[in-house]
């Protein structure tokens, strides 16, 4: 079947259409179409993602990104379907928050016949709850229009689905041979978890952050260092920079809840010792910035491993993925790969390739056909956004 997927919870604008085969066991996956659009040079002056710049500007360039993914997957027959005056009243009534928007679509769906996709799947949370509206509003509003089944993915879920994938080729995607349980460490600027998941699709909290996100601790150093928004990709370039001079750091920072009998998290009193830190050093130079920053990467590093291991003891799982954009750092996905290599050899590390680890909607596709295979399809009149939209 074919999936077209939208995802809207944060900075990143997405629409992705996949062609997915197989069931649950060995599912395969075609990328035919695939646009992104990230807004972080727009927030980055206000050191961080701004929830109405975030809504508008999805508003503003959805319509252009499902064109180019419906293009790229040779989907368009410019051959207009017109739309009956209750559609359009329907529409008009489902886009009433999203400014602009219901103009949008109405000129590019009557320009366009309905294309051959199966159903539609959209990241319904959690994430920023005005920026989730207008992806669930677009996708009701396609939906009616092309009468197609609707598809409500949790934004989690797409992290692990897509750390569950390998490439076959830069197109192709597999999901087979995974041995349950799956714990996932889902790591991003809003969420630190482990999630255990002992049959497929069913989740079970095994720890969370009891105050910060690492993500959020990247950035608020970061801040602190001086460096832009988003500060995970800054830290670690620093960071790394430090470890290929070994140059060493003076300078030491908590690991907090290391030792504590529970796989919960705490990265506040890391990023307020971080602080003291750094007020106390006065003006930082680039040298000290970079030993900060690989201290702070090593003490965040040092923590997850600790808790992730933990996790594994305590639920026996065969499979560990790492989702989430913190997952995108460099020192975090060696580490994990070294440590559980050396500590946990039986158990199979996957995670995603960088390009999967940020937000994007071929995640929503692949955790969509999920859903779809048990024919979990959602009510348009009942499907809400919800920022805190929980996994388990
Ligand atoms: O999953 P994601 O794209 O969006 C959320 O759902 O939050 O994660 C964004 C977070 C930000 O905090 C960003 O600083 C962090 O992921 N991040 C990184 C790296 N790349 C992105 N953190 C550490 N190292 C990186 N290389
Ligand atoms: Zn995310």
């Amino acid at each position: 079947m074919k999936i077209l997927a939208i995802e809207t919870s944060c900075d990143e604008t997405a629409v992705a259409i996949v062609e997915a085969t197989g069931d649950a066991a060995t599912a395969q996956f075609r990328i035919l179409g695939n646009a992104l659009l990230s807004q972080i040079d727009l927030h980055r002056p206000y050191g961080g993602v701004f929830p109405t710049l975030a809504k508008r500007e999805h508003a503003k360039n959805i319509v252009p990104l499902l064109r180019a993914a419906l293009e790229e997957a040779e989907l368009v027959r410019e051959d207009g379907q017109e739309l009956s005056e209750e559609t359009r009243e329907e529409i008009a009534a489902i886009f009433t928050r999203e400014e602009g928007l219901a103009e949008a679509f109405f000129d590019f769906v009557s320009e366009i016949e309905a294309p051959e996709i199966d159903a539609i799947a959209v990241t319904a949370g959690p994430g920023l709850e005005p920026a989730l509206w207008v992806g669930v509003n677009f996708a009701k509003a396609l939906a009616k229009t092309w009468n197609k089944p609707l598809i409500s993915v949790n934004h989690m879920e797409g992290h692990i689905m897509a750390a569950l994938a390998t490439h076959v080729t830069d197109t192709e995607l597999v999901i087979k041979d995974v041995a349950l349980p799956v714990l996932a460490l889902l790591i991003s600027g809003g969420h630190t978890q482990l999630v255990a998941m002992r049959q497929w699709l069913s989740y079970e909290l095994v720890g969370q952050t009891r105050d910060d996100a690492v993500g959020e601790a990247f950035d608020k150093v970061a801040r602190l260092l001086g460096l832009p928004y988003p500060g995970g990709p800054e830290i670690s370039a620093r960071a790394e920079g430090a470890r290929g001079a070994n140059i060493e750091t003076p300078h030491t920072l908590p690991r907090p809840m290391l030792h504590d009998a529970t796989c919960d998290f705490s990265f506040a009193g890391l990023k307020t010792a971080a602080r003291y830190l750094i007020q106390s050093l006065g003006d930082v130079d680039d040298q000290t910035r970079a030993q900060i920053a690989l201290e702070f990467e090593n003490a965040a590093t040092e923590v997850l491993l600790a808790k992730t291991a933990r996790a594994l003891e305590e639920t026996g799982a065969q499979t560990l993925v790492l989702g989430g954009g913190v997952s995108a750092n460099a020192h975090i996905r060696r580490s994990f790969a070294e440590a559980i290599a050396r500590e946990h050899p039986d158990v199979s590390l996957r995670i995603p390739r960088a390009a999967l680890t940020t937000d994007n909607a071929i995640m929503i596709a692949l955790a969509g056909y999920y859903h779809a295979l048990r024919s979990e399809f959602a009510d348009p009149s009942t499907l809400r956004a919800n920022g805190n939209a929980s996994l388990t």
